[in-house]
């Protein structure tokens, strides 16, 4: 456990709980979740499957209705899965990740981390013995692949991508996962690829997923949840897309650790998959408006960078101009104005120059947040 660092995020919003609670307004920007309720429909559907008794353990790969839905969510984008032999549905993403790790790595290998990266991929890499290899894409964060591909070597197993990525919003463009599958392929590492904020997307973007581009998933393991897409943090519902022995492995640990996902949320998830999307279309509608605005706000300050992000709901600014430890800027900015944010060095050690924004929340905190923060930081230039 000593290898593992305490969560950034964690660390402001406790400290902005005992502001709080010392009657400080704060102004929320560090927990990545939809600050949206559950539409109706989702809530309905998990309250029906308690009232009708589905309440027992189910299949530890998940019930029948869910992976078909999960199957048929695919087909009509075009992608053929098995839903009872590729998929597993997991207490939550991370928890997916987490099996797909345990089934996958030993502990001499590397593991690739395109970076900045979310925390959790380092952590979990640590925690069943691996080694987390930071491959940067400082300073647009666009992917670099010379510096790529100068990461392979034998000891490297895994790749790890996040598309749309958290903490950047940046996207990957189909022909770049091409490239990454042809180097999986060259070197005989499998990718895993976490697209859990696939549909949160801008402008028309449409994320292409590693299944599209790798159909046999020999080497690719593609990581999905609900938490995002449907505002169903609290609810624990992700899933694992791969072939059939790392599924059937990942089916294993979960029989002798979590069971199954909770059953009346798979009900719950399968209405969300396969039920009305307009709930989906009207959150991304409103994202993509605060999107806008925070990118705006900030790139009006003095002294700040912020790229314009094409999915997710979180903005990477820049704050080079501050010198100061992104720990120490991030403490600074919360104290004095209420505002939280994560402090880059959390994703990665190349980005203690950035703080992380989610803006999942609501409009007037962005504006009114971002006001008092405006009027500050020109005291710190
Ligand atoms: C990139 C990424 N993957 C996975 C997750 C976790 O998802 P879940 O709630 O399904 O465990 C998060 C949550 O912040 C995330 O940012």
């Amino acid at each position: 456990m000593e290898r593992i660092p305490a969560s950034g995020t964690l660390k402001m919003f406790e400290l902005a709980t005992r502001l709080e609670a010392e009657g400080k307004r704060i102004y929320h920007f560090e927990v990545g979740q939809p600050d949206f309720p559950t539409p109706e429909h989702i809530v309905e559907a998990g309250i029906e499957a308690l009232k009708h008794g589905f309440t027992r353990y189910t299949s530890s790969r998940g019930i029948p209705p869910l992976l078909d839905g999960i199957e048929k969510h695919y087909a009509d984008r075009g992608i053929q899965i098995d839903g009872s032999q590729n998929v597993i549905v997991t207490p939550g993403a991370k928890m997916a990740l987490f099996q797909g790790f345990l089934s996958t790595l030993d502990p001499t290998d590397d593991v690739l981390v395109l970076s900045p990266a979310w925390p959790t991929y380092r952590n979990l890499i640590r925690t069943v013995g691996a080694k987390p290899v930071d491959v940067n894409t400082h300073p647009r964060y666009g992917l670099d692949e010379e510096e790529l591909k100068s990461h392979c070597s034998k000891t490297v197993t895994a790749l790890i991508i996040n598309t749309p990525n958290n903490p950047t919003g940046g996207v990957l463009e189909k022909d770049q996962m091409k490239m990454i599958h042809d180097l999986a392929v060259d070197n005989d590492f499998v990718v895993f690829s976490d697209e859990i904020y696939e549909m949160i997307v801008y402008n028309g973007f449409k994320q292409t997923s590693m299944l599209e581009i790798d159909p046999t998933m020999e080497h690719t393991l593609a990581i999905n949840g609900f938490s995002k897409t449907y505002a169903m943090t609290g609810w624990r519902l992700g899933f694992a897309i791969g072939n059939k022995e790392t599924i059937d492995n990942m089916v294993r640990i979960q029989q002798n650790t979590t069971s199954c996902a909770t059953s009346f949320v798979q009900y719950a998830g399968t209405k969300a998959l396969n039920g009305d999307q307009s709930s989906v279309k009207m959150m991304v509608k409103a994202y993509q408006k605060r999107r806008d605005e925070i990118t705006n706000i900030f790139n009006n300050m003095d002294g700040i960078f912020c790229i314009n992000p094409a999915g997710a709901f979180y903005v990477f600014p820049d704050f080079s101009a501050y010198n100061l430890s992104s720990s120490t800027l991030a403490e600074l900015i919360l104290k004095k104005t209420g505002v939280t944010s994560t402090p880059g060095i959390s994703f990665g050690k190349d980005y203690d120059n950035h703080l992380r924004f989610s803006y999942a929340t609501d409009l007037s905190v962005i504006e009114e947040g971002l006001r008092v923060l405006s009027e500050y930081l020109p005291t710190l230039l």
